[in-house]
């Protein structure tokens, strides 16, 4: 039997890239043996900022989700769902809104940069981490694997917990970030890997196109024909060759005498990635174009997730003496 419980989410941003990959998806896998798991797909946060671009959510969605079955999350073992299936989200919020003051929202210190970089000042903006909190406790969460990034939500979220304990008796745990190291996964520009920058190599990508975007890809500026030294180090391409490549380190000494040449260095790492990627890939094919078959799977998530949601809600309004 599994004690502890994980929540998950993630921005249905479509097709999934390598950065997606190491750094979330292959994590959520590896936990899903060892956890009641719910995987959760935020819709809902994605109108934070998208809100005027919903026609390609579902499309998004589907996209996303295929990803996650070709990677290896296993609905049986894991419940995954679209978050505005599960209303119970929004309930929380709601609730939540009422006790958090302002200012816990105001100084997230994603909030004030984002707005600005975004142009983003509407109230469910301000509230995202809010919203976060809710997708959280609303199943008990224990654990919540995420980046660093997410740390300061992850805190809003047990001061909520707290304070609701308080206000009105234990009912929540304080969850705690899971955080796991991932390698940092650069963009073929030598940028971080992002589907916003368009560098991304994503699983969906077949192994020409793969090779296509290996080959354009930034390597030492210094190094501009074999014989040249290069210093991995620096490279973007050896930072990929780290994650895929067994025995990168026998690369180095040939890379740095020059004997070793970029695009030599490359085929080999196109070779690697499109190796690593081939079962993903090879399932993601057979999966592709089963929309109703993804979406049946999203709907049985979602009754799994409401299951769960439900009941705790119900001890919240209880609780709270607005069970009518
Ligand atoms: N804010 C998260 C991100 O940008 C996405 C997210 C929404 C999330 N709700 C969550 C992550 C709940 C973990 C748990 O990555």
């Amino acid at each position: 039997m599994k004690d502890e419980i994980i929540l998950s989410g993630m921005q249905p941003t479509g097709q999934l890239h390598l950065g997606n990959y190491e750094g979330a998806l292959k994590n959520w896998v590896n936990l899903q043996d060892d956890y009641e798991m719910y995987c959760c797909i935020v819709d809902w946060h994605s109108l934070t900022s998208d809100f005027d671009d919903t026609e390609g959510l579902k499309d998004r969605i589907i996209q996303m989700a295929t990803d996650f079955l070709a990677a290896g999350l296993d609905p049986s073992k894991c419940a995954i769902f679209i978050q505005s299936e599960v209303k119970e989200h929004a309930e929380l919020h709601l609730l939540f809104s009422m006790i958090t003051p302002l200012s816990w929202l105001e100084r997230v210190p994603s909030y004030k940069d984002k707005a600005k970089e975004l142009g983003l000042d509407s109230y469910g903006f301000l509230g995202y981490p809010l919203l976060q909190a809710a997708d959280i406790l609303v199943y008990r969460a224990d654990k919540v694997p995420v980046g660093k990034d997410q740390l300061p939500h992850i805190e809003l979220t047990r001061e909520v917990a707290r304070r609701f304990n308080f206000l009105y008796g234990d009912t929540f745990p304080e969850p705690k970030a899971l955080l796991t190291k991932f390698p940092v996964v650069p963009g073929i520009d030598g940028r971080k890997m992002s589907k916003s920058y368009e560098n991304d190599i994503r699983i969906a990508d077949s192994p020409e196109d793969t090779a296509k975007k290996l080959k354009k890809m930034f390597t030492d500026p210094e190094k501009l024909r074999r014989g040249d030294a290069g210093h991995p180090d620096i490279c973007p391409v050896y930072a990929l060759h780290k994650i895929y490549t067994p025995n990168h380190q026998e690369i180095v000494q040939p890379c740095e005498s020059g004997e070793l040449g970029c695009v030599d260095c490359k085929k080999r790492l196109t070779e690697n990635i499109n190796k690593t990627l081939e079962p993903i890939r090879q399932k993601r094919s057979e999966l592709n174009n089963r929309q109703d078959y993804i979406m049946d799977m999203l709907k049985d998530g979602a009754r799994r997730a409401r299951k769960r949601a439900s009941a705790v809600m119900e001890d919240v309004r209880k609780v709270m003496r607005i069970d009518w």
